[in-house]
């Protein structure tokens, strides 16, 4: 049945994306970005850029390109800014990160040079490993807070933006829990008076973006909107938030083997995940701090995708280990091993061995694309509060009390593309066709 088309305001004028952390991820995002504007490249890895969707009945044949068919910002209209503790330009901070070669950098050297972080809001106990020279002095969080709005507003004005869009890429901050000062905004905002030392920095980005009605992306695993109080200013301003960490590497690999292997009823008695990596993100990794925020959102994946209470022959028994080394020479080129132990028929033992010797910034920076405009179209379309239906991009999916996170690729695709067929008012695919009726009289 046909559905009625959700409103949705139209995508006029310039979208500003403000950045927290404009390191590897940023700037392979910025100077892919660029590059795709200006021909040099697709924009690969990117379903909102590259996707098709299939519309109504197989027969139909209608299978338009995703971003034909919602209505999208343009990625021409894209404007970025940002903070990073390090005061280099763009091309100085791609040039340190290591992703992408200098003669990729070269061609659009004019752009990536021409944007320069702000000043950060920065909390060594939060991110032990590496300190910089570009932060706010403010004396309150609260002081912090302020500045941080007054750069926002400055950014939106001196771009003519229409829109923010704010994305947090990072480093992972240390593990933290929500405490009294996060479960009421009065709280929290008292908390931000008075330099409470349980709200972390990335607590301030976010507080910041929701007072201004500015939409929230987490693309690290630590807690920010995650808690009552900032989900309380999520529901009073209206405004959309979606994390955590985003879906890239080995997790990603993980989503994609391990429903299969249950969807096969096979047994799964060990799963070992190691990874070497030697950028500023390993870096940062090495502290056990940021590595247990790391840990708790890598391990979580499979306990929900396996369901050992329902399979408990097949899974209960499941020993699952993840490891992040720290090693130098690998730069971002990070290569990731997993040995899986499954057992099928008659309990005999078999063994997967997968080496992804991945680009985590290559497969992240499409995932930055797509979530920014997926984000600014649900605030457009006036969808407030945890948008699960983004779920797919991120390895920690946020979802509302009460409710476990679905970590499928698969069922996570299911769910995006039909919340796109339901917000343009197209019938829901539930593959239960014709086909099916034709088998009865
Ligand atoms: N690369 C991936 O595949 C992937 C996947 C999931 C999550 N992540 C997360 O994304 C984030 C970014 O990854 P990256 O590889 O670009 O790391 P990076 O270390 O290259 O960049 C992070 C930047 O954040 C800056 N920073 C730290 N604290 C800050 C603060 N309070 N305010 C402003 N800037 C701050 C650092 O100076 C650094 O330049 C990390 O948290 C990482 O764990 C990455």
């Amino acid at each position: 049945m046909q559905q009625k088309k959700v409103t949705i305001a139209p995508a006029k004028g310039k979208l500003g994306v403000v950045i927290p952390g404009m390191g590897a991820i940023t700037t392979t995002f910025i100077a892919g970005l660029e590059s795709i504007l200006r021909g040099y490249c697709a924009p690969i890895g990117s379903i909102t850029q590259m996707g098709h969707i299939r519309l109504g009945r197989r027969d139909t044949g209608s299978n338009p390109l995703i971003k034909d068919f919602l209505p999208l910002a343009n990625i021409k209209d894209l404007v970025i800014g940002g903070w990073d503790i390090f005061p280099e330009n763009m091309y100085d901070a791609a040039m340190n990160a290591k992703v992408l070669r200098k003669d990729q950098l070269d061609p659009v050297k004019d752009k990536l040079e021409s944007i320069t972080p702000m000043k950060a809001v920065f909390d060594n106990r939060y991110v032990k490993n590496i300190s910089g020279p570009n932060v706010k002095t403010e004396k309150t969080l609260w002081d912090k807070s302020q500045a941080l709005k007054d750069d926002i507003l400055r950014f939106k004005q001196e771009n003519g933006c229409d829109r923010i869009v704010m994305i947090w890429i990072a480093s992972t901050e240390a593990w933290h829990e929500a405490s009294e000062v996060h479960q009421s905004l009065e709280a929290f905002e008292e908390g931000l008076r008075g330099n409470n030392p349980s709200i972390a920095p990335s607590q301030v980005y976010a507080y910041t973006a929701l007072s201004l009605g500015i939409p929230y992306i987490n693309g690290a695993p630590h807690m920010s909107t995650d808690c009552p109080a900032l989900m309380e200013l999520a529901e009073r301003n209206s405004v959309a938030v979606a994390g955590k960490d985003f879906k890239t590497g080995q997790t990603l690999m993980k989503t994609i083997i391990a429903p299969g292997l249950k969807a096969r009823m096979l047994g799964v008695a060990g799963w070992f995940s190691t990874n070497i990596l030697g950028n500023r993100d390993g870096e940062v990794l090495d502290d056990p701090e940021s590595f247990k925020s790391k840990e708790v959102s890598k391990l979580s994946v499979l306990d929900t995708i396996f369901q050992a209470d329902l399979y408990p022959e097949l899974y209960k028994n499941m020993f699952h280990k993840v490891r992040i080394n720290y090693y130098p020479p690998r730069g971002d080129d990070k290569e990731g091993w997993d040995n899986i132990d499954i057992f099928g028929w008659m309990n005999m033992p078999m063994q997967i061995k997968i080496d992804f010797l991945c680009r985590d910034s290559i497969l992240a920076a499409p995932l930055v694309l797509d979530l920014i405009l997926l984000m600014d179209l649900g605030q457009r379309a006036g969808m407030k509060g945890i948008q699960e239906w983004l779920s797919f991009f991120f390895k920690s999916p946020l979802h509302a009390p009460g409710l476990y996170p679905e970590h499928d690729l698969f069922i996570q695709l299911t769910k995006l593309k039909n919340t796109m067929r339901y917000l343009m008012g197209e019938e829901l695919i539930t593959h239960l066709g014709i086909d099916y009726y034709n088998y009865f009289d």
